[in-house]
């Protein structure tokens, strides 16, 4: 299956998704690279992976970008080539796009938003649900059914995953700099806190279930 569908997190955000069915010899042929994701991708030694960096870049086609509008910081974070820069002769303002990439198994998801933004796609599984008391406040777990508690916590790491990836700092840690204010499934949405080197930060997330994976979304308030 090709493209999978969009979800509109804000009238500035949006996240696309991809359910991966293609062979990864028609991914190849389909997807130009620059010069360092080829190399990048001969590194990769699973399948799946490669399937998930084709396939990011495959969104990226579907929206107007290709593989050479995207460039790697130091700690591995994505961004997107401010257009308006390369606009010669021409002095337009920065339309400068935020992007944050997540792969997991069948799927693929970008989100791009004029502001910063973190992304995680997830699995819910029961092993999240095990070491649940290692990242997250166990009590927002409780009197609720057992596959509520693994929705839950998989969405508790995903949007530590999420913080971590917008703030992209080295040496954040989920259970001690992380936290997250009490919120219902059905609300769909939660606010979280980083307090970390002295400082401290509130975001907002938003999540979703997209078949069998919980998508997040974490930005400033
Ligand atoms: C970097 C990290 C966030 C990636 O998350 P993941 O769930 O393994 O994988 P995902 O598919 O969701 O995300 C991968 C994408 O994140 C992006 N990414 C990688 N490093 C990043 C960073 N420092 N900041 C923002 N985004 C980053 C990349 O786009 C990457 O995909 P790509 O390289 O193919 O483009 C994760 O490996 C990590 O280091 N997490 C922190 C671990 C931790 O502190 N755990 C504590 C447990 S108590």
């Amino acid at each position: 299956m090709p493209f999978f569908k969009e979800i509109k997190i804000n009238e500035h955000t949006t996240a696309y998704f991809w359910k991966i069915s293609e062979d990864i010899d028609w991914l190849f042929e389909n997807v130009p690279l620059n010069e360092k994701s080829s190399t990048r991708l001969q590194t990769m030694s699973s399948i799946e992976h490669k399937k998930g960096f084709l396939t990011v870049r495959m969104l990226l086609q579907h929206i107007g970008f290709t593989d050479f509008d995207l460039f790697y910081d130091a700690f591995g974070k994505p961004h997107l080539e401010d257009k308006s820069k390369k606009a010669k002769g021409k002095s337009l303002e920065s339309n400068n796009q935020h992007i944050s990439i997540s792969h997991s198994h069948e799927f693929s998801c970008i989100c791009i938003s004029n502001q910063s933004i973190g992304i995680d796609l997830e699995k819910r599984k029961e092993k999240t649900l095990k070491i649940a008391p290692r990242f997250m406040d166990i009590s927002h777990l409780e009197n609720l059914s057992e596959a509520d508690k693994i929705a839950k916590a998989t969405v508790v790491w995903g949007v530590k995953e999420s913080v971590f990836k917008l703030k992209n700092e080295k040496g954040i840690s989920f259970p001690n700099h992380i936290s997250e204010s009490r919120f219902q499934l059905e609300d769909k949405k939660g606010k979280a806190h980083i307090n970390f080197n002295n400082a401290s930060e509130d975001f907002l997330f938003q999540f979703d279930f997209v078949d069998d994976y919980v998508f997040v979304c974490v930005m400033n308030v």
